[in-house]
C-alpha cells in the first residue's frame, strides 16, 4: 500500500505536498517523491528512503514559482526501495503520475508498449502505466486516461498532471482509495483523510473508474463515458490534532491510552439500555452459518468474536483468512452471512473475500473504522468502530473495538438464549468496559518493567486456552511486529505436542488465563514449561494463586468474564510497545510494514 497525495491552489506545492507525505507515511515508507508543474514544465524530484530524506533534497531543486503537483511515499511491490523505482514516474515526455495500488497485468502492456518501441527506466508497473497514458495522449487528457485504464487490470488510485496543462490535476480510481479535498481556493488529491486536515475538513469521494479533474478553483468528476457527476460533499469528523500524537512518544502509546474513550464510543453508538443495534440495519435473525472474513489482527478479533459468538448464541462461526478465503471456493448457503472486519475498510483480500460472498448471495456486514471507505461502501449492512483516527502502523485500539463490538454481536444473538437476567447482567457490564480498562493501564510501569527484563530475548511465547488463546494471538503478532522478536502463540494444551522443544531456561513465556473453567488445565501447561526453565509471566485475576510456579504476575480485574479478554490485551499490548522502544525501534513505522494492504 503506497499514500498519494495531490495540491493545486496558491501556496507554495512542494512544501505542502511534503507536509502532507509526512501524515501518510504509515501508508509505506520505502521511498518517496514529488513531481510539480512549473513553467510548463515537470520536476520530479525522488528517492528512496523516508519522507524527511526526501525533504532534504528537494532543498536542492529550484521549485521556484511552483503552485500545483502531485507526490507519494511507497511500499514497494514491484520493484525494491531505490531512486529510479519511486515515484512519480513520467510516461516519457508530457504524462508523470503517482499510483496506490497494483496494475496485475503490466507485464503485458509493457510488451505492448515495447513492440511500439517504448521501454521503461524502472521495474515497477507504475511507470508502464505512466507510459500507457502517454502513448495514448493527444492532447485530451480524460480521452487518454480512461483508453489507458480500459487496458488495466487490477488496483489504482492515480494522481495525474500533464506538463502541458499547468496547475490542473487528473485523478482516477479502481479499488483503492481515494479522496479530493476542497479548500479555500485550493483543492487537494490524497490516499486518506489525515494529509487534508491541515487544509480543510470537506471532501468527495471518487467511485470505482471516476475520473476528477482539478483546479484551485473547481473540481469536477467524469464517468468513463465522459459524462459529468455531481458528487455529495463530505466533512471529516476527525480534526487534525485528534491525528496527532498529543505529547505521546509514540502514536502506539497515545493510541493505548486512548482505548477507554474510544470503547466508551464504540459501545455507547450500539447500546441503548439493554437494548444492542437497535438502529443497525443488519437483520440479526441468522439461521445459517457465519463466516468471519479478516487479516491479521482483525482476524484476531474475529477469533474471539467465534469464540463468544458460538459460547452463547450456539450459531456456527468459521473464521476465515480473508487471502484463502478468497480462493477457497467456500461452501456458502444462501442463510449463511459473511461478516468483513476491516480497521482500513481498504484491505485487498478482504474486499475480494466480501465481493466473492456477494457474487455468492450470501448477505454481508462490515465491522469498519474508516467512514467511507470502500468495504463500508459495498457491504450490504456496516457497523463502524468509533476508534477514531489509528496511525501506528500496530493497531491497538481499533482492534480492541472490533473485539468489543463483536462481543456486542455475540450478546444481541443469545438474546433470548439467555436468561433475562444473565442477558441483563452480561449487557450492564458492557457500561463498565471503559473503566476496567482504565484499571489495566495503570499496570504499564510493571508493564515496562517486565519489558526491560526481557528485552534481549529473541523468543517469546504466549499460551493460553479458548478465549485466551484468542488473546495470545493477537499479543504474539503485537510483539512480533513491532519488536522483531519471534514469537507464538500457542493454545495452552497443544504446546507440548512438539513447540515445548523450544523452551529453554530463561525462555519467556505469558500465560493468560482470564477463563475460569479452564485456569486449572492451564496451569498444568505453565507447570510444564516452567519445570523446564520458562521465565513465565501470568496474565490473570488477583485471586488466581500463581506464586508457587511464577514470580512475575499482571494482575487484570474485568467487568464480567466474557469482556475479560478485552481487558487482557492492554497489558500485553504495553509490554510489546516497552519492548519495542526499548530496542530502539521505530515503533509507529515498523520495517516492512503498512498500515492497510490494499494490494494481494
Ligand atoms: C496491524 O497491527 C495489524 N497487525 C495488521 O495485521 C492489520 O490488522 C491487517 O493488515 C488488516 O488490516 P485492516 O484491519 O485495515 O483490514
Amino acid at each position: 500500500m503506497c499514500g498519494i497525495i495531490g495540491y493545486t491552489g496558491d501556496g507554495y506545492a512542494p512544501e505542502i505536498l511534503i507536509q502532507g507525505l509526512k501524515k501518510l507515511e504509515y501508508r509505506g515508507y520505502d521511498s518517496a517523491g514529488i513531481a510539480v508543474s512549473r513553467a510548463g514544465e515537470t520536476v520530479i524530484c525522488k528517492k528512496r528512503g523516508k519522507v524527511e530524506e526526501l525533504e532534504k533534497k528537494v532543498q536542492s531543486v529550484d521549485f521556484s514559482d511552483s503552485h500545483c503537483g502531485i507526490g507519494h511515499t511507497r511500499w514497494a511491490t514491484h520493484g525494491e526501495p531505490s531512486d529510479v523505482n519511486s515515484h512519480p514516474h513520467s510516461g516519457g515526455r508530457r504524462v508523470t503520475i503517482v499510483h496506490n495500488g497494483i496494475i496485475e497485468n503490466y507485464l503485458e502492456l509493457k510488451e505492448e508498449l515495447a513492440s511500439k518501441g517504448l521501454y521503461p527506466v524502472s521495474q515497477t508497473d507504475t511507470e508502464i502505466g505512466a507510459m500507457l497514458i502517454e502513448s495514448m495522449y493527444d492532447g485530451d487528457p480524460l480521452s487518454a486516461i480512461y483508453g489507458a485504464i480500459s487496458k488495466m487490470r487490477g488496483s489504482f488510485a492515480l494522481g495525474i498532471i500533464f506538463s502541458d496543462r499547468p496547475g490542473t490535476i487528473y485523478a482516477v480510481r479502481r479499488d483503492s482509495p481515494l479522496i479530493i479535498g476542497v479548500g479555500e481556493g485550493e483543492n487537494f488529491i490524497a490516499s486518506d483523510i489525515p494529509a487534508i486536515l491541515p487544509y480543510t475538513k470537506s471532501y468527495y469521494l471518487a467511485d470505482e473508474d471516476e475520473a476528477a479533474v482539478i483546479t484551485k478553483d473547481s473540481v469536477r468528476f467524469f464517468a468513463k463515458d465522459g459524462q459529468e457527476l455531481k458528487k455529495e460533499l463530505l466533512t471529516a469528523t476527525w480534526d487534525e490534532q485528534s491525528a496527532q500524537k498529543g505529547g505521546y512518544k509514540h502514536f502506539m502509546l497515545k493510541e493505548i491510552y486512548e482505548q477507554p474513550a474510544v470503547i466508551s464510543a464504540t459501545v455507547g453508538a450500539y447500546k441503548n439500555g439493554t437494548e444492542l443495534f437497535e438502529s443497525c440495519s443488519f437483520d440479526f435473525d441468522i439461521k445459517g452459518k457465519i463466516y468471519i472474513v479478516a487479516c491479521g489482527s482483525a482476524m484476531h478479533a474475529a477469533l474471539l468474536g467465534k469464540f463468544a459468538i458460538e459460547k452463547l448464541a450456539r450459531i456456527p462461526v468459521s473464521v476465515e483468512i480473508a487471502s484463502e478465503f478468497r480462493y477457497d471456493n467456500p461452501i456458502l448457503g444462501s442463510d449463511d452471512v459473511v461478516i468483513a472486519i476491516s480497521q482500513s475498510g481498504e484491505t485487498a483480500d478482504t474486499l475480494a473475500a466480501v465481493r466473492l460472498a456477494k457474487s455468492a448471495g450470501v448477505r454481508t456486514l462490515g465491522i469498519v473504522n474508516v467512514w467511507g471507505s470502500t468495504l463500508s461502501r459495498e457491504a450490504d449492512d456496516v457497523i463502524y468502530t468509533y476508534a477514531g483516527p489509528e496511525i501506528c502502523v500496530a493497531t491497538t485500539k481499533a482492534y480492541l473495538c472490533q473485539a468489543a463490538v463483536l462481543e456486542m454481536i455475540a450478546l444481541k444473538l443469545a438474546g433470548s438464549k439467555l436468561s433475562e437476567e444473565e442477558y441483563t447482567k452480561q449487557v450492564s457490564s458492557l457500561d463498565k468496559l471503559p473503566e476496567y480498562i482504565e484499571k489495566a493501564l495503570e499496570s504499564d510501569s510493571i508493564c515496562r518493567a517486565l519489558a526491560q527484563k526481557n528485552l534481549e530475548a529473541e523468543h517469546q511465547f504466549y499460551i493460553g486456552r479458548g478465549q485466551d488463546y484468542c488473546v495470545c494471538t493477537e499479543a504474539s503478532l503485537k510483539l512480533k511486529e513491532i519488536s522483531y522478536v519471534h514469537s507464538e502463540s500457542y493454545a495452552a494444551g497443544e504446546l507440548k505436542h512438539g513447540t515445548i522443544s523450544l523452551v529453554v531456561d530463561g525462555t519467556p513465556v505469558i500465560a493468560v488465563m482470564t477463563e475460569r473453567a479452564r485456569i486449572a488445565k492451564t496451569v498444568s501447561n505453565i507447570k510444564e514449561v516452567a519445570s523446564r526453565g520458562a521465565a513465565v509471566i501470568c496474565v490473570t485475576y488477583d485471586d488466581v494463586d500463581v506464586s508457587d510456579f511464577c514470580k512475575d504476575k499482571i494482575i487484570i480485574e474485568a467487568p464480567s468474564e466474557l469482556l475479560a479478554p478485552i481487558i487482557a490485551n492492554v497489558p500485553l499490548q504495553l509490554y510489546a510497545y516497552h519492548i519495542a522502544d526499548g530496542r530502539g525501534n521505530d515503533v509507529d513505522k515498523p520495517r516492512n510494514l503498512a498500515k492497510s494492504v490494499t494490494v494481494e
